[in-house]
């Protein structure tokens, strides 16, 4: 990481804020993709660094549109990013690959950090990755507590997030995901 870094989070402005709030600390300029702009105002006020965080206002479903976005952040930051953090619901499959085809020109190496729900662990979708990409796989799972279990908490969510991108684990499931017949309705 060189001071000037480039980061864009997709979908930062939820369970992913203090890892916006962490690369933001760790010196990366962090570009948020998210809808609602009150609550990227909140996010960023609660940051010790408020100027590293910018927004990408867009509904990541209007491919046209995010692609412009993108772009815009590209031109604005003079370059093309060092990581990527993906955090894309399930009703937008288009989002990531419309965002990987404008990043693709980068030559230099840079790092993918693709968060997934549980589900998605067991379908083991393949993602298309440029050549130069360094993908990372992340899976959201829950916590099996005494005889119950429940959902992970942002807290859970963003601290599993942060340890992956501090030892670049390749492929983490944050929680556990089995016995998936326990996991929490
Ligand atoms: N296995 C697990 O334990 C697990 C897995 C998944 C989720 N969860 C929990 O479930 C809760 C709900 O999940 P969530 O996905 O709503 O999480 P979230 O991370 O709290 O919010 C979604 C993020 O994506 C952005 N976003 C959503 N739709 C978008 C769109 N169409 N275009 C652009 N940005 C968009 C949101 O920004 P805007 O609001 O501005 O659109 C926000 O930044 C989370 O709080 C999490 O704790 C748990």
């Amino acid at each position: 990481m060189t001071k000037n870094s480039f980061a864009i989070v997709i979908g930062g402005t939820g369970m992913l804020e203090r890892v916006c709030h962490f690369l933001a600390e760790e010196g990366y300029d962090v570009y948020v993709v998210h809808r609602n702009k009150n609550k990227f105002q909140a996010m960023q006020g609660r940051c010790l660094f408020p100027h590293k965080l910018y927004s990408i206002s867009v509904d990541y479903h209007d491919e046209a549109a995010l692609q412009k976005k993108i772009q815009e952040a590209i031109q604005l930051k003079g370059g093309y990013p060092d990581l990527i953090v993906s955090w894309i619901h399930n009703s937008a499959p288009h989002a990531l690959p419309t965002i990987l085809k404008v990043v693709k020109e980068r030559k230099k190496p840079w790092k993918l950090i693709h968060v997934q729900g549980s589900s998605s662990f067991f379908v083991k979708e393949n993602t298309t990755v440029p050549d130069n990409c360094e993908y990372r796989r992340v899976y959201l799972g829950f916590v099996l507590e005494n005889r119950n279990s429940r959902w992970l908490t942002h807290e859970e969510i963003a601290s599993g997030v942060i340890k992956v991108i501090k030892h670049d684990y390749r492929e983490t499931v944050i929680g556990t995901l089995k016995p998936w017949s326990k996991r929490p309705s």
